[in-house]
């Protein structure tokens, strides 16, 4: 399966298009989400596509099964590659879902579930959440219920992605935030993790937002994310190899 770097548009829409024509050589898959498609509307996901890009639609839906089901009956006039749901919403509400993503005329996109947020702590768990499993065991039976549901994958930190593969098996998506260069700080996320470890945990798909977007070189922080990703992935095999 291909593995790939995914980055998080997270800005205004004339920012975001100035962003893309900064890369000349790549077509990186970018993740558009609630700030970016909240402010442009359609058009901008319609503009990228155009440009060539995949597109991860990020919307997190989360509401009745009904409401839900509408709403991705909508979305799925779009041409995107991947779109998110909260695992939260229950068994009904996630195959609403797939049943309004599966109407669109451009076939189904991948659908994947959010889990625990990366920025969630175990403090926010037990005291505001009122859940009194650990996080891995949160997160896991989220990912078993996405799968039930018919799901491609779920969204999930790093530290979570070799467990899910495990027990949802491998084809299950991992698709990973929270990820910071070693030597970058981590802003408001709790669970992060480098471009390495998540090459070597096996996750499918790293989202990077700030740590490419915010750095004085972009496309060269861009790269290195690759280059690491990849490197991670490589250290992952030659172990499985011992
Ligand atoms: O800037 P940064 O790399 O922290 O951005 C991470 C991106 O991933 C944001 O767009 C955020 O909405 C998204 N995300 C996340 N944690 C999740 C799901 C999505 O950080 N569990």
């Amino acid at each position: 399966m291909e593995k790939t770097v995914i980055t998080a548009l997270d800005m205004r829409g004339e920012e975001a298009l100035l962003f893309l024509d900064r890369f000349r050589e790549e077509k990186p898959y970018v993740k558009i989400g609630m700030q970016l498609f909240y402010s442009e509307g359609p058009d901008i996901v319609r503009e990228i596509k155009k440009r060539g890009h995949r597109v991860f639609l990020d919307l997190k839906l989360h509401d009745i099964p009904n409401t839900v089901g509408k709403a991705a009956e909508a979305l799925a006039k779009l041409d995107i590659d991947m779109c998110s749901i909260h695992a939260a919403g229950g068994r009904e509400m996630m195959e609403a879902a797939m049943g309004g993503f599966s109407s669109g005329p451009f076939g189904m996109p991948k659908v994947i579930a959010v889990t625990q947020l990366t920025s969630t702590g175990m403090r926010m768990l037990k005291e505001d959440l009122l859940i009194n499993a650990s996080m891995e065991d949160t997160v896991i039976h989220y990912a078993i219920a996405a799968k039930n549901a018919g799901l491609s994958g779920v969204v999930c930190s790093v530290w979570e992605a070799e467990r899910i593969h495990r027990e949802c098996g491998t084809d299950f998506l991992t698709v990973s935030p929270g990820i910071r260069f070693y030597d970058t700080k981590a802003d408001d996320q709790k669970r992060v993790s480098s471009p390495i470890d998540a090459g070597k945990a096996g996750a499918d798909h790293i989202v990077v937002g700030r740590a490419v977007t915010k750095a004085e070189d972009p496309v060269k922080a861009y790269k290195r994310c690759i280059e690491e990703f990849e490197k991670g992935q490589r250290m992952k095999i030659r172990k499985g190899d011992e």
